[in-house]
């Protein structure tokens, strides 16, 4: 296993790497063909473009509909990459990850679950029936770090732990932008031409809003919380941090509506300022934006009645909750 040395922000220079890692994927990938997931994000944008600049149209871009992704999202980003020339194509999956997800409770499990149906079910097949022998996919440093240290089993790590991905899934993964951090990300995606709502994208995790409910991620429970995500990139869009969420608790309480008892779900806001995502201390939000989020919660969420704010740094808290 070849250890990534990592590359500094601060001595990155954008136009060099974007330019060495075009040849590495040219390279690897010599004559054939190569697959990648373009979830939208500044790590898979920007390997998509990397991709493209090296393969053309001998690379083969997805957007994979999970059903735990935003509202809107997947043609959202089809219409993104369009003045870019990168054709997406959309794979309906979200049966198949609903199927693995069912039943499901532990974090890791879940995790796990999200994981295999990406990378054995999905992309398994998308590589047989194209042919490619290769997946390009956005893993930077951090997301291996925290997975050796164990802290969490982020959804693209393998090598690392052991696994080759061409015996456990039948093809090779290239991961162009593994010795950056985020914030070296976002530079080589300004230099790439990407716009700025592209390269200065906030974060989100590949196991996207399944990291968001605790305990089972229910078609139902989903719905939930992609309704109070949308409140809240609506409402915290101009603060400037690094990441905001809505977390659907496991844990109902008891709140009153119209004089009546009414056992509730709890939604938990979490709002970080970070520069690399491995420290981050939560954002000091003013007591009116915190009062509008949750009279909004309450009245536009069906079946919430509890709207918390977390004040806990990283460490010893992470950013997402499962
Ligand atoms: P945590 O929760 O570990 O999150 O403090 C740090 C950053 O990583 C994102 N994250 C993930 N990204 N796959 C990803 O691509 C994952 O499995 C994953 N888990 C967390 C998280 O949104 C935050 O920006």
């Amino acid at each position: 296993m070849v250890e990534a040395v990592e590359i500094k922000s601060t001595e990155l220079i954008p136009g060099e790497f974007i330019e060495t890692q075009v040849k590495a994927i040219a390279d690897a990938v010599g004559d054939g063909e190569a697959i990648n997931a373009l979830s939208g994000g500044v790590d898979s944008s920007v390997v998509t473009m990397l991709g493209h600049k090296a393969l053309r149209n001998r690379l083969k871009t997805y957007f994979i509909d999970n059903g735990v992704m935003r509202k809107d999202e997947p043609q959202q980003i089809v219409d993104m990459f369009k003045p870019f020339g990168v054709n997406v194509q959309i794979i309906d999956a979200q049966d198949q990850f609903f199927d693995a997800l069912a039943g499901i409770t532990d974090p890791e499990e879940k995790r796990e679950a999200i994981t295999q149906t990406f990378y054995k079910d999905v992309f398994g097949e998308l590589v047989k029936d194209s042919g490619a022998k290769y997946l390009l996919q956005g893993t930077i440093l951090t997301d291996i770090d925290e997975t050796i240290a164990g802290i969490k089993r982020q959804h693209n790590v393998f090598e690392q732990l052991g696994i080759d991905p061409q015996e456990a899934f039948g093809y090779k993964i290239i991961e162009p932008v593994v010795q950056l951090r985020k914030d070296g990300v976002r530079k080589v995606g300004e230099a790439l031409g990407l716009p700025e709502s592209v390269f200065n994208r906030m974060p989100f995790p590949g196991p996207a809003l399944s990291a968001r409910v605790i305990s089972e991620a229910t078609r139902e429970r989903i719905k939930t919380v992609r309704t109070a995500t949308s409140i809240i990139e609506e409402e915290l869009a101009e603060t400037g941090a690094f990441q905001y969420m809505a977390i659907l608790h496991q844990d109902k309480v008891t709140g009153m509506r119209d004089n009546q008892r009414d056992f509730g779900n709890q939604i938990e806001i979490r709002c970080w300022d970070s520069v690399d995502a491995r420290v981050a201390t939560p954002t000091h939000l003013s007591h009116e934006t915190l009062t509008r989020l949750a009279n909004r919660m309450v009245t536009e969420v069906p079946g919430v009645v509890s709207v918390t704010y977390n004040i806990t740094s990283k460490p010893p808290s992470t950013m997402e909750a499962v």
